[in-house]
């Protein structure tokens, strides 16, 4: 399993890849955000530079020309770069072409394995289901990740399934499970991974000893 972290915080990536285990990183516009006032494709730039792996940057356009005219200015930011596409009718297409012209992207913003299965006939190399997002209205999130992990296999469908809006250690594990080919994780519930109150308790002992 693959993991990437969620994020656009500098100093949370370069301590993530420093562990050895970071295969890539997502961003959305609302984590480019919280880093307040950065000029956007220095900042994804600036990730590139710290993580060797696939670096989702999201396009803000909602109709077709203006996706394809941001994702090819992202292409040119580094060769890292995967272009992150909403789950719309104008995405899909985008998705098509974009896969046409050999651009790698992430499709974002799913919630049900119908909507994977448009993403996946239409070329996408990732797909992103929000399992939180889908925990936080009562459903179950995990459904989704075992649905299209289920359609994707009947089909052989390449694309590969990137468990997002994690919360916490056990939807990472579930995601696993699940057979999730990544998990996309806030950099604290990386270290989260490591908490067990065991572990602290016999070091402590062995320490001592
Ligand atoms: C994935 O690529 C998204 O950036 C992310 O996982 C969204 O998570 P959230 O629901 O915690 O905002």
């Amino acid at each position: 399993m693959k993991f990437f972290v969620d994020t656009a915080d500098l100093d949370d990536i370069q301590e993530a890849n420093d562990m050895g285990i970071l295969d890539g990183v997502t961003t959305n516009p609302s984590l480019v955000k919280e880093q307040g006032n950065v000029d956007f494709h220095e900042h994804v730039f600036k990730i590139c530079e710290i993580v060797d792996g696939d670096v989702s940057a999201e396009v803000t356009a909602t109709d077709f020309d203006g996706m394809m005219e941001e994702a090819h200015t992202l292409t040119q930011v580094h060769e890292n770069v995967v272009v992150k596409i909403p789950l719309i009718k104008e995405g899909i297409k985008a998705l098509r072409a974009l896969d046409e012209e050999g651009i790698e992207t992430n499709c974002t913003l799913c919630f049900s394995p119908s909507q994977a299965l448009l993403a996946a006939k239409a070329g996408a190399d990732y797909i992103s289901p929000f399992l939180g997002r889908v925990d936080d209205i009562s459903a179950d999130g995990m459904t989704l990740v075992e649905e299209i992990r289920e359609i994707y296999d009947n089909y052989d469908f390449e694309t590969e399934i990137l468990a997002a809006s994690i919360r916490h250690p056990t939807h990472v594990k579930r995601a696993a499970l699940a057979g999730a080919d990544v998990a996309t994780m806030p950099f604290e519930t990386l270290i989260d991974l490591l908490d067990h109150p065991l572990t602290d308790r016999g070091l402590e002992r062995f320490l001592a000893d």
